[in-house]
């Protein structure tokens, strides 16, 4: 990163506005306004800037993606239900071509069978699922790693 600060844009799909409300014993009490507390916290240790999208709305987050490049050098995905359908999203990261590591806060593998295939997955640096908030914590950890990687900084 030439001893820049690294930006990273944080997406939030469709829902996950609602955590903290929605299925709580699948996604726990806590909101995303905390989760985005504890990842600005974190970020701070890492030496990174967050910028923060949540979108019910599959063209804006395909907008966010497309803006990302020359912004951000990184994006830590939960792309939610959209996950598991959008070409569009995928096209997108494909397009912009910056490492992303995907997120879920439940495990989709032991829940129904459409959620199995994320179609994001075979382009992400890296997926961590199915603990909870720290889900977003621990991927965060793994993108902060992966820019400071030696060659690129
Ligand atoms: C989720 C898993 C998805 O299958 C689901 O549609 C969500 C949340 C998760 O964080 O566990 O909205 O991405």
């Amino acid at each position: 990163m030439n001893g820049r600060r690294a930006s990273v844009l944080v997406l939030h799909g469709p829902n996950l506005n609602l955590l903290g409300l929605r299925e709580k014993a699948v996604y726990g009490e806590e909101t995303l306004a905390s989760i985005e507390v504890r990842l600005s916290e974190l970020a701070q240790n890492l030496n990174l800037d967050l910028t923060f999208l949540q979108s019910n709305h599959e063209g804006a987050l395909v907008d966010a993606v497309q803006s990302a490049p020359g912004r951000h050098q990184g994006l830590l995905v939960n792309a939610g239900a959209y996950t598991h359908t959008s070409v569009a999203l995928r096209d997108a990261l494909a397009a912009a071509g910056l490492p992303f590591v995907e997120v879920h806060l439940s495990n989709p593998f032991v829940r129904e069978a459409f959620r199995h295939r994320s179609l994001l997955a075979p382009l992400a640096a890296g997926v961590v699922l199915g603990f909870g908030a720290a889900s977003y914590l621990l991927g965060l950890r793994g993108l902060a790693d992966l820019l400071a990687a030696p060659g690129d900084t």
